[in-house]
């Protein structure tokens, strides 16, 4: 299984970025984490961060026909991004959306995705946890 793992936007400054919030864990940490599990399930993984929405919707694009699995956290751009969403439903990847916090216990703003209806689930309130867990239902369910 070929699996492409998306950081949106800030998420490079997990770790300093309201800790309180997201952890206390720099994202080099989480994805040595992925890595690790990626490879005791013996999944491919491509990890990807960017701040822009072009960026994520290009890799996206490449990853037409390359990868089985999605594990994405579009960030901020999950409430709003309808290009995200678009290219998400353009490359037809199964797709695990996960957050590190609860958006559903904190601004209405937050509560809504335009992810959530096209993806398989969602992963949210359990911090770096999230991430292992989408790897584990991925190795499980294939
Ligand atoms: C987030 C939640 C989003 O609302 C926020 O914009 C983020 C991170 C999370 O992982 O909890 O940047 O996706």
């Amino acid at each position: 299984m070929r699996v492409l793992v998306i950081h949106g936007p800030n998420l490079n400054l997990l770790g300093r970025r309201e800790p309180e919030i997201y952890g206390h864990l720099t994202l080099e940490d989480i994805n040595s984490m992925i890595e690790e599990k990626a490879a005791e399930h013996s999944l491919e993984v491509e990890i990807f961060q960017s701040n822009h929405e072009g960026a994520i919707v290009e890799k996206l694009h490449e990853h037409y026909g390359r990868s089985d699995y999605l594990v994405i956290n579009p960030a901020a751009f999950t409430h709003y991004s309808i290009a995200i969403r678009d290219a998400v439903l353009a490359v037809g990847l199964k797709t695990i959306e996960v957050h590190l916090s609860n958006i559903h216990s904190r601004e209405d703003f937050r509560k809504k995705s335009v992810i959530a209806d096209i993806a398989v689930g969602q992963i949210c309130g359990l911090g770096y946890r999230g991430y292992l867990m989408a790897l584990d239902y991925i190795k499980e369910a294939e």
